[in-house]
């Protein structure tokens, strides 16, 4: 860059040189070799900018890679709390467009920004060394054009900055269309979404519109200034150069770094205004970068291993979403499971089920009161072998985009076809993989489209059991698997996972009919607790439900 100024600044001196000593005084032996001088200058010029461009582009991209590296790792150490704070939308908006835009102001930085700022000294000094005299005009022009230029500045940066925010609308009305775009179809809303999204699009477009004509008004009103400040000089300059203390040569170059100079700052303007757009982008970035991550690992000092087979305990554990806010969603849950039990957790839809058994992986942390796992407290225990022991199939089955195969080895990459078979057929899994052509090498869609919702679920068990968990959580995960199935499953389950503890969450009784204990939720507390005899004898509501379900009759029988 210093190389490609340089030169840029070399040439108008040359130029006053052929004007001076070659022109002036015939000497034509001057006009060549100063011309070739200009040649090589120009020719120098050039590599340096074409380095200077390449080194540019090389460290923006470079910076951009890096930075979504940056922001892809900070997610991944996100707990459930931050990703319900930073839905997927964001996020994805965050890592593209986003880093895209800071990306490009660092390159615009690295060129223009630069460039400019050399241009805009150099010109003046080069101007000052020709005649301290003309340079006068600066004091009167530069003011000027610093008023514009504020003027300009001052209203086009809000405007950018709005511009940012009409774009972002613009991309999360496209993110949740495309997401959401079956049930856009399924209910025929194509026109009311067309139109929210044109409308999205037109704002961004007239803001835009409005900003562009800013600018516009700007180069007519920075070109007036340039030409008067030209004719000043030729007015002063072409007296002084009458009287000879001036050269014409040494004039005409004068005049070219006067354009260098306001040339140099209005693209400095420029690059402004560019710059504050990108401020909102690097602002949504480091608000990701710099989101505190809730869930803090314990201090190693203080991490127990656990060995032992999974007895888990809920000491009066509350729990709420929004910290401080709202009535909690869980409160004061006190149990106790011994290794190798099978709970049933029952309860109406929103009574607090999954936020439940989301707290034993430790998903989220209890706000008050403490979950232990083999009688430490979560929060003790190294987060991922803590994991490793406990296997949750969560309530909404999500698979990623790979063969049936790696979707199920998901948690345990190394597992053989036997290790995978075996689960796939405790899950009630393998039969219909083992139907596709394919079988397990059958490629899944984005998000398991192409599979049916009960698959998916089968799937999502097999990829649990896989583990060999201490502890099996089953969050509603036979709820669009037939009930014949559904009790295949079951006993399959309990000749694969003799010893092991096992939560299931279900909505029919017959799913946890035959449970050592059976948990009953209403609204966050724990209502009823026992086996299903004991609660068919002591508690109404449990009753109630049991009765709802299969009829009086059949309840007594089950
Ligand atoms: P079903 O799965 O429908 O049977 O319900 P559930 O018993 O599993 O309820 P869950 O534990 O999911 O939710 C309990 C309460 O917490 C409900 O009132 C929800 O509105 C609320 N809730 C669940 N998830 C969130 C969340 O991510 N954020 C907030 N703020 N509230 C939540
Ligand atoms: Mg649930």
């Amino acid at each position: 860059m210093v190389l490609e100024v340089v030169m840029d600044l070399m040439q108008p001196h040359l130029m006053a040189s052929i004007v001076n000593d070659g022109v002036m005084r015939g000497n034509l032996g001057h006009i060549g070799m100063t011309s070739i001088w200009m040649l090589v200058a120009a020719i120098l010029g050039t590599v340096g900018g074409m380095g200077c461009t390449y080194y540019a582009i090389r460290a923006s991209v470079g910076f951009g890679t890096d930075l979504r590296n940056a922001l892809f790792r900070q997610v991944q150490t996100f707990s459930f709390r931050e990703l319900d704070r930073f839905p997927g939308g964001t996020l994805v908006t965050r890592l593209t467009n986003d880093v895209m835009q800071v990306q490009m102001l660092i390159q615009i930085f690295l060129r223009m920004l630069i460039r400019s700022s050399f241009l805009f000294f150099g010109s003046i000094v080069m101007a000052l060394l020709i005649s301290p005299k003309l340079s006068i005009v600066f004091a009167v022009t530069l003011p000027l054009m610093f008023l514009l230029l504020y003027l300009l500045l001052s209203r086009s940066i809000p405007m950018y900055r709005n511009l940012q925010g009409k774009l972002d609308r613009v991309n999360s009305v496209l993110q949740e269309n495309l997401t959401g775009i079956r049930v856009v179809k399924a209910f025929v809303r194509a026109t009311f979404e067309r139109s929210r999204f044109k409308k999205a699009n037109e704002d961004n477009y007239e803001l835009g519109l409005k900003a562009a004509r800013l600018l516009a008004v700007n180069n007519p009103a920075m070109t007036l200034l340039l030409n008067a400040s030209v004719v000043c000089i030729l007015w002063i300059g072409g007296a002084q150069s009458w009287e000879g203390a001036l050269e014409i040569g040494s004039l005409a170059a004068f005049i070219t770094y006067v354009i260098q100079t306001m040339n140099a700052m209005v693209s400095l303007g420029n690059t402004l205004v560019n710059i504050s757009r990108a401020k909102a982008s690097s602002d949504r970035v480091n608000e990701l970068l710099e989101a505190p991550v809730s869930m803090e690992e314990s201090p190693v000092e203080n991490h127990h291993t656990t060995p032992a087979p999974g007895r888990v305990e809920f000491r009066n554990v509350s729990f709420g979403y929004e910290e401080g806010g709202e009535e909690p969603v869980l409160k004061d849950i006190g149990f106790a499971i011994e290794p190798g039990q099978t709970v049933g957790i029952l309860g109406s839809t929103g009574a607090g089920k999954s936020t439940l058994v989301n707290l034993i992986p430790r998903l989220y942390d209890p706000t008050e009161g403490a979950v232990l796992v083999n009688g430490v407290d979560v929060r003790d225990i190294p987060l991922e072998e803590l994991r490793g022991q406990v296997g949750i199939v969560l309530q909404q089955a999500i698979l990623f985009s790979g063969t049936i195969r790696d979707n199920i080895r998901y948690g345990k990459p190394d597992a053989s076809q036997e290790e995978v078979e075996a689960a796939a057929r405790a899950a009630e899994a393998h039969d219909f993989i083992a139907a596709f052509p394919e079988g397990y090498d059958t490629v899944i869609g984005q998000r398991g489209v192409t599979l049916s919702g009960g698959q998916k679920q089968r799937i999502s068990i097999a990829r649990a059991l896989l583990t060999d968990p201490a502890v099996l959580i089953l969050d509603d995960s036979t709820s669009a698997v037939d009930l014949r199935t559904e009790a295949r499953i079951r006993s399959a389950l309990k000749a694969r996972m003799a010893g092991c503890t096992c939560f299931i969450i279900a909505q029919r009784i017959s799913s946890v009919a035959e449970a050592d204990r059976i948990l009953v939720l209403e609204d966050g507390r724990i209502v009823a607790s026992g086996s299903h005899e004991e609660l068919m004898a002591s508690s109404d509501i449990y009753r109630d439900i049991c009765e709802s379900q299969l009829g009086l009759e059949e309840a007594s029988h089950v």
